[in-house]
Parts: structure tokens; C-alpha cells; sequence
């Protein structure tokens, strides 16, 4: 098989390697998908501005997100299920992303725990957490991010209530899979990964099963998420879970410019916007679309970041472009990891810091930390 040249490469591969349900959960939006297509497509909306014989030596991609090194201005998102894609996924990932050196982020939604995350890595990972009904279980998810010494807690606002992915309900989808016919015949034309599943203990929700009170079985995360998640979150709630962190927090899911001043006031280090890969509001507005009025409204007092059709370096140039000082991508590892394992999630990296580099000289910049809307042909948003 030739050598993966694009993130849609990696994608076709994981097509192949990945059993259905898995691979369509990581491949959906919410209703008609409407918001997830923008997030993409307005991308290719933004042109860039061509520049000739600038000095293009020594070019920088490293930076800083919420105050911490990052080789280039993008980390691994939350993704729940990512140990569904391949056998301990969020261990390999997270490896992955050390050794390449940017931060990775564990969902509270993963197959690895915490613990087995911090078990493989050296270096800090950043923690991702939904806020559930029963505080206590809350309040010992925090403690076991400290314990095992993340280094921000990202805190997701934008899913109290699931938005509904079509596929997920068709494709039954559940972790682990369920012993049906429908799932066995998935599971049969996946040799591959089903070997490598049979091979580790992770299947089901790390984080969750033998934590929670009265937990055993989440396997339906639609039903888990509509029972146990509270749909009472309010800024009143960002107060109280920052001061039991005591770390970096970074807010995610913020796609209005009012909810971003809101977000600003809590003291928080960063935002996301973010509309949760268009899995959430169906019709709401594509990420990037937003970014640049967010940033206008509050760029000067908190950092801002991007997450949401991320799936090249030139769109991370472009959400830098636009005002952001970090990006996270989501599908474009998964992809990677669900193809190849370990070694796609490093190619995934590789495609994008090469896009990104080769973009940034033919714009006529040297450093990531100079590139401002002055690299675009015209503001499209
Ligand atoms: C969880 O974060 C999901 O989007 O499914």
C-alpha cells in the first residue's frame, strides 16, 4: 500500500481496519450533518496571499497553548471511544503526540483510564471533563487528573443534552460491542483489529466503570448521557470545579460571542471555539466562521483557540491566521490511529506540520508566532 499523503488517505484506511460502528462515530454529526460539512468547507473558503523571495530559513513552528510548549500550534482533541478505534488507543495516542510534542487530550468518554494514560506517558497530558450529576464522582475524576499530574483540565460545555448522530442509533453502537448478529458481522470483516482488541483488558469505559456509583454498564452512551450528565451546568458550576483544579483550565465549546465574555470573567486560561465537530447543534455556525468575531470580543483577555474541520496544516495556518494561538484536532488522529495504530497517529502529525510549514514559507513567513490575518487574501468572515 503506498505511503498516506493526506489525512483523507489515513481516512480511507481506517474505513478499512475499523469496525463500522466505530469508525461512523468518529465520521458523524448531529441530524443532517449540516454544521459538520461547514466546518470544513468554510475553510476552503478562507484564500491565502502568495509572497515571493522572502527569506524562508529557518522556519519556526513551536509555540505555546494555555502556556505550554507545543512543537506546533495543535493538540489532540477529546475524543470519546478513541480505545475503540484501535486496542488502547488513547495509551498510543497520547504517546504519540508526547514524543512529537504536542499536548494530548484524554476525554472523560475514553476506553484508557487516566491512570493508564499516565502509565505510558512521561510528560504531562491535559484532561477533558463532562460534568455529571453525582458531584462526588466529579470531584474524584479532578482528583485523579491531579494525582496523575495534568497539566490543564479542559471543561466541556457544549454536551449536557446529546446531540443525535443518525448512524450511532443505526449502527446500535455500543463499548464494547454487543454479542448480536449485526455486531458480529462488523466485527468479522475486521480481523485485524478484532485480534488486537482480544489482546488488551481495555473494552469498556476506563474512566467510568468501577469509579462511578452504581455504574457497571454504559455501553449505550446515548441512554448513559441523557441519565447521568446535568443538564443544570452553569457559570455558577465553572466557578467551583476551577477552584477544586487549582491548575490551567481551558473552556470548550464556546461559539458566541456573549458566552465567550462569560467565559472570559471566569478566570479561565483558555477557550475552545468549538461546536463539538458539529456533533452537537446541527445548523449551528462552522467554528472557524466564529472564530474571528470571538476573538474580537475577547482575544485581549483570554487566549483563544479552535477546534472543528481541522484537516490539513493549512487550515491550521488559517485558524492562526484568524486569531487563533492553538488548534486541536479530532478526527484527522483517529484516522491515523484507527489505520495504523501508534505510527498513524505520528503520520497524522507529520502530513499536517509539513502542510502547515510548506503553506506558512509560501505565505512569506518564517514563524508561526508573526502569522496574522495578513496572510490571507482577503477576510472572509
Ligand atoms: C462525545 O464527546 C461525543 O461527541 O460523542
Amino acid at each position: 500500500m503506498s505511503q498516506p499523503l493526506t489525512i483523507a488517505d489515513l481516512k480511507t484506511r481506517a474505513r478499512r481496519r475499523v469496525p463500522k460502528m466505530f469508525f461512523d462515530y468518529a465520521d458523524s454529526g448531529a441530524w443532517t450533518e449540516g454544521t459538520y460539512r461547514a466546518n470544513e468547507e468554510d475553510f476552503s473558503k478562507i484564500k491565502l496571499r502568495q509572497r515571493v523571495l522572502v527569506d524562508m530559513t529557518n522556519r519556526s513552528l513551536a509555540t505555546t497553548m494555555a502556556g505550554q510548549d507545543a512543537s506546533m500550534p495543535v493538540a489532540l482533541a477529546p475524543t470519546g471511544l478513541c480505545g475503540m478505534q484501535h486496542a488502547d488507543g488513547e495509551m498510543l495516542a497520547a504517546k504519540a503526540a508526547e514524543e512529537f510534542g504536542v499536548p494530548f487530550t484524554l476525554s472523560t468518554m475514553s476506553i484508557c483510564s487516566i491512570e493508564d494514560v499516565a502509565s505510558v506517558t512521561s510528560k504531562p497530558f491535559w484532561f477533558q471533563l463532562y460534568v455529571m450529576k453525582d458531584r462526588d464522582f466529579i470531584n474524584s475524576l479532578i482528583d485523579r487528573a491531579k494525582a496523575a499530574k495534568c497539566s490543564a483540565l479542559v471543561l466541556t460545555l457544549d454536551l449536557q443534552v446529546l446531540g443525535q448522530r443518525h448512524k450511532d442509533l443505526r449502527n446500535g453502537l455500543s463499548a464494547p460491542p454487543k454479542w448480536t448478529l449485526h455486531h458480529g458481522i462488523q466485527l468479522a470483516t475486521k480481523p485485524f483489529w478484532c485480534l488486537d482488541m482480544l489482546r488488551t483488558k481495555r473494552r469498556g469505559f476506563g474512566n467510568i466503570v468501577g469509579h462511578a456509583k452504581n455504574v457497571s454498564d454504559l455501553s449505550s452512551l446515548s441512554s448513559w448521557t441523557a441519565e447521568q450528565f446535568d443538564p443544570q451546568l452553569s457559570w455558577a458550576d465553572v466557578a467551583w470545579i476551577k477552584e477544586r483544579w487549582g491548575g490551567k483550565l481551558i473552556l470548550k465549546g464556546i461559539l458566541d460571542e456573549e458566552d465567550a465574555r462569560a467565559a472570559a470573567g471566569t478566570g479561565a486560561d483558555a477557550i475552545i471555539v468549538s461546536n463539538h465537530g458539529g456533533r452537537q447543534l446541527d445548523g449551528a455556525k462552522s467554528s472557524i466562521s466564529m472564530l474571528p468575531r470571538i476573538v474580537d470580543a475577547v482575544g485581549d483577555q483570554i487566549e483563544v483557540h479552535v477546534d472543528g474541520g481541522i484537516r490539513s496544516g493549512q487550515d491550521v495556518l488559517k485558524a492562526v491566521a484568524l486569531g487563533a494561538k492553538g488548534t486541536y484536532i479530532g478526527r484527522p488522529y483517529l484516522y491515523g490511529l484507527g489505520a495504523m495504530g501508534k505510527p498513524g497517529v505520528t503520520t497524522a502529525l507529520e502530513i499536517i506540520r509539513k502542510e502547515l510549514d510548506v503553506t506558512m514559507a509560501l505565505c512569506g513567513k518564517r514563524d508561526i508566532q508573526t502569522v496574522d490575518h495578513s496572510v490571507l487574501a482577503e477576510m472572509p468572515f
